[in-house]
């Protein structure tokens, strides 16, 4: 399997699943990025990875009778399928709508120069060299169109898998080695980078102004423990790279341990401590970029 296979099975339960913590936590950033938007009637408008469409799905409510003319790519279809149906209504707004399941730098290699008013990508980066992808957008965007990009931070996402795979190591009875290489050979690790990186290279795809605010949105949740934090952390944010690494028959004892041990060692998860048994809050902090051509 290649890694591009890989994340179209594993987006599979996801798309079935709706998840209402994550959509908690990124709705808060998504109002915020679009809120700032100014959008012309008829704009045309580009949504790279779009999931299930809730990006397009909100820009629709909130410009109702603008008749825009939508494209949303994917390369799960599984998530396509979600977007369908969640998009169908807003159709009869006089909007356009055309759902794509594909890789979102072919579908850019493929469309032409000056196309689009918009582009947005939004927990995408996680999955694509932004090298490549930049100056492709740059490229599919008119004069004065403009990119925004939300994206978590990369420090803290990483921090977290750092000690999910030296607990990983602790403890080699509770996991799946097996799916250990298969996920180093697919580099199916995040590919989120530092939010100054980010900025350089949009300014070398030449971007004419790339705004930021440094500080990110801070969105949070509430668990009643560490223990549910975890399991939902491996079934959403980690599902779609690391889903095999706990073995099934070991998963409740993992997560258990696992709380045990962030106490134990004193490890903050995004300046929040870990207390085993105790209500828990997760902050996701979360950039939004918005570059004009
Ligand atoms: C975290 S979800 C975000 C979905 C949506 N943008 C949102 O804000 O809810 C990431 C999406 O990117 C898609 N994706 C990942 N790599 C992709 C690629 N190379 N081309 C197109 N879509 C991709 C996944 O299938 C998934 O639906």
């Amino acid at each position: 399997m290649t890694a591009d296979t890989d994340l179209i099975e594993m987006y599979k339960p996801i798309a079935r699943r709706h998840d209402t913590i994550t959509e908690k936590l990124v709705r808060k950033a998504r109002h915020a990025a679009l809120i700032k938007l100014s959008i012309s009637k008829n704009s045309n408008i580009l949504d790279l990875g779009c999931g299930s469409g809730d990006m397009m799905y909100e820009l629709m409510s909130r410009y109702k009778k603008h008749k825009l003319c939508f494209t949303g790519v994917d390369l799960s279809p599984h998530m396509i399928r979600k977007a369908k149906k969640k998009l169908k209504e807003a159709k009869k707004n006089g909007h356009h709508i055309s759902l794509v399941c594909r890789d979102c730098i072919e579908h850019l290699e493929t469309c032409g120069e000056y196309e689009y008013d918009l582009v947005s990508a939004a927990f995408l980066l996680s999955y694509v060299d932004s090298s490549e992808l930049f100056p492709l957008v740059n490229t599919a965007l008119k004069k004065g169109g403009k990119f925004v990009i939300l994206t978590p931070s990369d420090n803290h996402l990483k921090n977290l898998e750092k000690v999910f795979f030296k607990f990983v190591m602790l403890y080699p009875s509770l996991s799946n080695w097996g799916s250990i290489p298969k996920i180093i050979l697919n580099k199916t690790f995040s590919r989120t980078l530092p939010l100054e990186k980010t900025l350089k290279l949009l300014h070398e795809a030449r971007f004419s102004k790339v705004k930021s605010r440094r500080k990110p949105i801070m969105s949070h949740v509430r668990f009643d423990d560490p223990v549910s934090f975890l399991r939902w952390m491996y079934k959403s944010v980690w599902a779609v790279r690391y889903s095999n690494i706990i073995r099934e028959d070991t998963k409740e004892t993992f997560f258990n341990e696992a709380a045990k041990y962030l106490e134990k060692n004193n490890v903050k998860v995004v300046n929040e401590p870990v207390r085993w048994g105790k209500p828990f809050k997760f902050t996701m902090p979360i950039y939004n970029i918005v570059a004009e051509k």
